[in-house]
Parts: structure tokens; C-alpha cells; sequence
């Protein structure tokens, strides 16, 4: 570890903190997400806009908040903090909002996988997936509003996730995070690759493959199409959530900061495009043993993981359970591997500000979000799950990138940070990058934004009342908010806010 670095925690080398930023963002969002998308917005047409959104703005602004975490040594409040006194609560409200929104159902999700895991064995979900998963699984109400009860099975994986979590993060970022996704990535790996070339090989998997690649220019003039590109790839690359900053702020001085963003965000990309191979394949083997069009043979996407997989799964035959279990335990670690990230960069921020002890603090921060979860246990859980998902992606993730975009850009000295990256890494960034952080996202972020609000103000989203859309999915959007401007007027128990950048050291 080169001398110029603080007494902060640390990754013991580049490759643990770059497979800890791979594994922050693949995800749920890799395999579960981007495939009810791409096959929403018609499979190849949806790659276009992906792979644009990923160059025009997942790159640049990952390199922004390696850069922001780097330079300013500090967790997002504790960065923000050190750009302005006006801006810490900018640091606060991403993590408030993952830590308080995403995180909460994200890890439902992941409970549903880690089920699932053991439904396969022997394909409990019986003829009818679908009813089994909505039906028996989830038991769904008719509307956010009826709650019921607590479904038992999905509260016991919730316990088992968050207590995997919490085992993680007591140990701290060397010997918790890194060690745990030096495990976790390769083995995610491997059960990809093990689940794409095997869904390769059914009879009908290029009937799927060939939806999947063939791109549909007219879908290009959809700007739905674009939105949902760009929301994925701030999802998918944990952008706008605060973790990138509190992970690069574990780096050491000489770390070559801008390759790692590269080589973090192509490989993100390869993974979900991978996955999504495995995926249109199973599509396609349905497809031909159903004798349906491919558009049909999912009904409800979000869905898809869960109906369509265990469909596939039972009509593969004798392998079938093998395959399920490999299916569903890839996607358990790699949620788990997403879910530690968010709960670390609270803990980080936290603990900046306020000086706790890490174990204590881990354990409040784990039980919280234990028990914040269990309103998506729910019959309505479902529902809740879909509105918060939808206005934090759009109202939270995509306003602080933006947020992020233009304070760094206007309001402090963007081209110290691209020299204090320059500085550190091999790559070098141009002038024409500082032009892209302050205007061409900034600009194209707002322009989306605001188409997607008047669809929002035009139409209930998903049909689901304004009552529900207002109390659930508004109103988490804006106490985040409130709340980050609360944790933002505390006062400071430690001098580090006091400390200077790495860039004003040169
Ligand atoms: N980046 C994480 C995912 O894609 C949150 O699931």
C-alpha cells in the first residue's frame, strides 16, 4: 500500500477491488432484469440502445465516481462533503434510498431465488408454474393495497440472505467483501457458463438466439426503448447508488483507477449479454416445444425467471433439477455479491460521519434492513416491489447521476479529477471527457427524465391507482430525500471531512 494512503480501510490488492466493483454490479439486474427487459423492448432491438447507454454514459460516469471516491478519500456523504458544505446531503440521499428502497426488496428477490434453489430439486412447482409462482408462492393479492399476510417461506430465505449479509459485513472490506467475492465471481462464472452452453444445446435455442441478436431498427425511434436502456445501465453498473464511490475510496494511491472502470463496466456488460444467451436459448427451446411465438410464451416479465425458467427446467427432463439449481444459485450469489455493495457503502458512510463501531453498526444496519424487507414478503409484496422499483430507478438513481453530473461539473473542479485519474492510471482522459460529465449527460439525463415524467403524469404506471403510486412509490422517493438533508445537518465525530483530496496533494 503506497504511503500517501489514509487509515482507511483497504482492498488488498486491485484485483480484489476490482472483482468487488464486478460484483457490485452484476447482479439481479444482470440476469433477472435485463432479460424481462430485452425481452419486453424485443430482444436484439433492445441491444442497440444498451450498448450506447453503456459507452455514452455507464463508462464515463463510473470512471466520475472512481474518481470521486479516489481523489476525495471518502465515502459518497464524506466526498460530497469535501466538494461543498452545501452538497453533503447529495452524498446521502443515494444511500439512504438504496439502503432504505433498493436494498429492501432487492433482497426479497434474492430470497425468491434461494427458494427456488430447493423448489428445483423436485420441480415443487409442479404443471403450472405460473399459478405456483404467483399462486401458491407469492399468493398475490388483487392490489397493492391488500396487504395480507407474510408469506413464510419467502421470510425464511429473507432471514437467510440478510444473515449471510451481515456475516459478510461484520468482516470488513479485506477479509469480508473481497474475500467473499474473490469466491463468489469465479463461481458465478463457472455456473454461467455451465447453464449458457447447455441452454445452447436445446433443440430450439437459435429460434430464441436469433430474436435475441436480430436488431429492430424501427424500435430505435421509441424513446421508451432509450429510457429503459439508460435506467438498466445505471442499475446494472451501480451508478448513481453511492458504492462505486466508497469502494474506490478503498484503493491505494497508484491503482490505475480509470482501467479499472473499464474494465469493470465491459465486464458487466459481457456478463449480462452472456446471460442473456442462456436466457433467449430457454425462450427459444419453449418456444418450439410449445408451439407458440416466441412473444408469447411469457406472459407476465417480471415474472420470467420464475415462470419460465421452472417451465423450461421441467420440460428438459431427467437434468432438469440439476439445472435449476445451478440456475437459481447463480442468481442467489450473484444478488448476494449486489446486496453486500449497498449495505457497504451505507455502513461506510456512516461511519464516516459518525465514528460507530463497524460490527455494531453492521448488525443495527442488517436487522433494519431484515425487517424493512418484510412488507415484500407480502401477498402485496409484488406489487410495492414493482412501484419502488420503478420510481427509485427513475426519480433516484437517474436524478443523482444527474445531481452528481452537475455539481462535480459546475460547482467544483472537474479537471483536478480527471488529472488526479490521469495521474493514477494508464488510460488517459481528454478534455473531451470533462465536456461529457458536464454537459452531454446532463443534458440527454434531463431530456429523459422529463419524457419520462410526462408519461408518468399521463398515465398511472402499470395501471396500479394514484393512491398507491403516490404512497408508495412518491412518497419512498421523497422521505429519502427529506431524510438526507437530516443526516446532513449532523454534526461531524470525526476530523476526516477536514482532510484534504488527493489531487490538491500533487
Ligand atoms: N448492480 C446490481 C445489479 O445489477 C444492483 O443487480
Amino acid at each position: 500500500m503506497s504511503s500517501k494512503n489514509t487509515g482507511r480501510s483497504a482492498w488488498k490488492s486491485r484485483t480484489g477491488f476490482i472483482l468487488a466493483a464486478i460484483g457490485s454490479a452484476v447482479g439481479l439486474g444482470n440476469i433477472w432484469r435485463f432479460s424481462y427487459l430485452a425481452y419486453d423492448n424485443g430482444g436484439g432491438a433492445f441491444l442497440v440502445p444498451y450498448l450506447v447507454a453503456l459507452f455514452t454514459a455507464g463508462i464515463p460516469l463510473l470512471i466520475l465516481e472512481f474518481g470521486i471516491g479516489h481523489e476525495r478519500i471518502g465515502s459518497a456523504p464524506l466526498a460530497f462533503r469535501k466538494i461543498g458544505k452545501n452538497w453533503e446531503w447529495l452524498g446521502w440521499w443515494p444511500l439512504l434510498f438504496t439502503m432504505f428502497g433498493i436494498v429492501l426488496y432487492y433482497s426479497v428477490v434474492i430470497a425468491w431465488c434461494f427458494d427456488f434453489v430447493f423448489y428445483s430439486i423436485d420441480l415443487a412447482w409442479g404443471d403450472d408454474p405460473g399459478e405456483f409462482f404467483f399462486g401458491t408462492f407469492l399468493n398475490l393479492s388483487s392490489s397493492p393495497s391488500e396487504i395480507g399476510t407474510v408469506q413464510p417461506p419467502i421470510l425464511k430465505g429473507l432471514f437467510a440472505v440478510w444473515l449471510i449479509t451481515w456475516i459478510i459485513i461484520v468482516r470488513g472490506v479485506s477479509r469480508g467483501i473481497e474475500l467473499a467475492n474473490r469466491i463468489f465471481m469465479p463461481l458465478l462464472l463457472v455456473l454461467t457458463l455451465i447453464l449458457v452452453f447447455w441452454s445452447l444445446n436445446l433443440e430450439g435455442a437459435m429460434i430464441g438466439i436469433s430474436a435475441y441478436l436480430k436488431p429492430d431498427f424501427a424500435k430505435l425511434s421509441d424513446p421508451e426503448v432509450w429510457v429503459q436502456a439508460y435506467g438498466q445501465i445505471f442499475f446494472t453498473l451501480s451508478l448513481g447508488f453511492g458504492i462505486m464511490i466508497a469502494y474506490a475510496s478503498y484503493m491505494p494511491y497508484e491503482s490505475n483507477m480509470t482501467g479499472s472502470a473499464v474494465i469493470t463496466a465491459l465486464t458487466n456488460s459481457a456478463f449480462s449479454l452472456l446471460a442473456g444467451f442462456g436466457v433467449f436459448s430457454i425462450l427459444g427451446f419453449m418456444s418450439l416445444s410449445q408451439n407458440q411465438p416466441l412473444e408469447d410464451v411469457v406472459q407476465q416479465s417480471i415474472g420470467l425467471a420464475f415462470v419460465a425458467y421452472p417451465k423450461a427446467i421441467s420440460l428438459i427432463g431427467e437434468a432438469g433439477p440439476f439445472f435449476g439449481v445451478l440456475f437459481f444459485l447463480s442468481l442467489t450469489v450473484a444478488g448476494v455479491s449486489s446486496s453486500i455493495s449497498i449495505v457497504e457503502a451505507f455502513v461506510s458512510g456512516v461511519q464516516d460521519k459518525f465514528g460507530l463501531n463497524r460490527r455494531m453498526l453492521a448488525t443495527v444496519v442488517c436487522l433494519f434492513g431484515f425487517a424493512g424487507g418484510i412488507i415484500f414478503t407480502t401477498n402485496a409484496g409484488l406489487y410495492w416491489l414493482d412501484i419502488v422499483d420503478h420510481f427509485i430507478n427513475f426519480y433516484g438513481i437517474v436524478v443523482a447521476a444527474l445531481l452528481e453530473c452537475i455539481v462535480v461539473g459546475w460547482f467544483f473542479r472537474l479537471d483536478m479529477i480527471r488529472k488526479h485519474m490521469n495521474n493514477v492510471s494508464r488510460i488517459q482522459l481528454g478534455p473531451w471527457w470533462n465536456w461529457i460529465i458536464k454537459l452531454c449527460l446532463p443534458l440527454f439525463l434531463a431530456v429523459i427524465l422529463l419524457s419520462q415524467l410526462v408519461v408518468e403524469l399521463s398515465r398511472a404506471y402499470e395501471g396500479y391507482s394514484w393512491a398507491s403510486l403516490i404512497g408508495i412509490g412518491w412518497s419512498w422517493v421523497a422521505i429519502t430525500f427529506l431524510v438526507s438533508f437530516i443526516f446532513a445537518v449532523q454534526p461531524w465525530k470525526t476530523e476526516s471531512h477536514l482532510e484534504k483530496g488527493r489531487g490538491e496533494e500533487l
